[in-house]
């Protein structure tokens, strides 16, 4: 087995890509697609968008404070792209991909109805790193689309046909291969009855996020 030894380069894939919506009091919204996103710390529940300062929506963010991160699926992966291509200097984002702005919960920036899940952000901190600009926010609150609740009433992403994008390509995802800690488990988990309160307790934790 050989490697080739390549220049330093963005070689982190797959990721999500996602829409963040964002607007100025008084204007219209706008959505800036952005592949440069991840989850920074577990509680608070924090993560990280990078945005050049070329982009419309980089002054509506650090002015306002505040964005959405809504993620995309096969529905809205035409529209993920157009909003990466097209600026907000020039259209309508939302009126030209049919979306809907959806009141957000905590924040004055809308999110997008027809995303399976907004996260709702508040800026903490901005990063100036060269080319793009990384704001560390905190996640302030997250709606999820009822239509994806399995049988248990537990969240379940992969129904929302999720996308990612790898190398300039989006893909949905493929077969599940296994589940956290699957690789140490002692044997098959039994179905547990859950009480109505466990089972509300359990929405909200489709992410295992304590292990990270
Ligand atoms: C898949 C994809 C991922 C992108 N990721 C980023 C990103 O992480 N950061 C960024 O500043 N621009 C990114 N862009 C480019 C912006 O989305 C694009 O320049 C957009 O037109 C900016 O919109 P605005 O001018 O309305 O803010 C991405 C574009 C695409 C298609």
């Amino acid at each position: 087995m050989a490697k080739e030894i390549w220049q330093p380069g963005n070689m982190l894939y797959p990721i999500p890509a996602v829409m963040v919506s964002c607007q100025r009091e008084g204007e219209k919204p706008n959505i800036i697609t952005v592949a440069w996103a991840g989850n920074v710390c577990s509680s608070p529940a924090m993560l990280s968008i990078s945005v050049r300062k070329s982009r419309y929506s980089y002054d509506i963010i650090k002015e306002t404070g505040e964005f959405v991160v809504n993620l995309t699926n096969s529905e809205l992966v035409r529209a993920t792209d157009w909003c990466g291509v097209r600026s907000g200097r020039d259209h309508d984002k939302f009126k030209e991909m049919n979306l809907t702005p959806q009141k957000s919960q905590k924040i004055s920036a809308p999110g997008i109805a027809e995303s399976p899940v907004n996260i709702e952000c508040r800026v903490k901190e901005i990063l100036e790193l060269g080319t793009h600009d990384m704001f560390v926010a905190e996640v302030v609150c997250v709606t999820a689309d009822d239509r994806y609740m399995d049988e248990n009433g537990r969240f379940d992403l992969s129904k929302a046909d999720p996308i990612a994008y790898s190398h300039g390509e989006y893909y949905s995802l493929g077969k599940k291969l296994g589940k956290f800690g699957y690789s140490v488990a002692k044997k098959p988990q039994k179905s547990k009855k859950r009480t109505p309160k466990a089972v509300k307790d359990r929405r909200h934790d489709t992410t295992n996020d304590k292990a990270q």
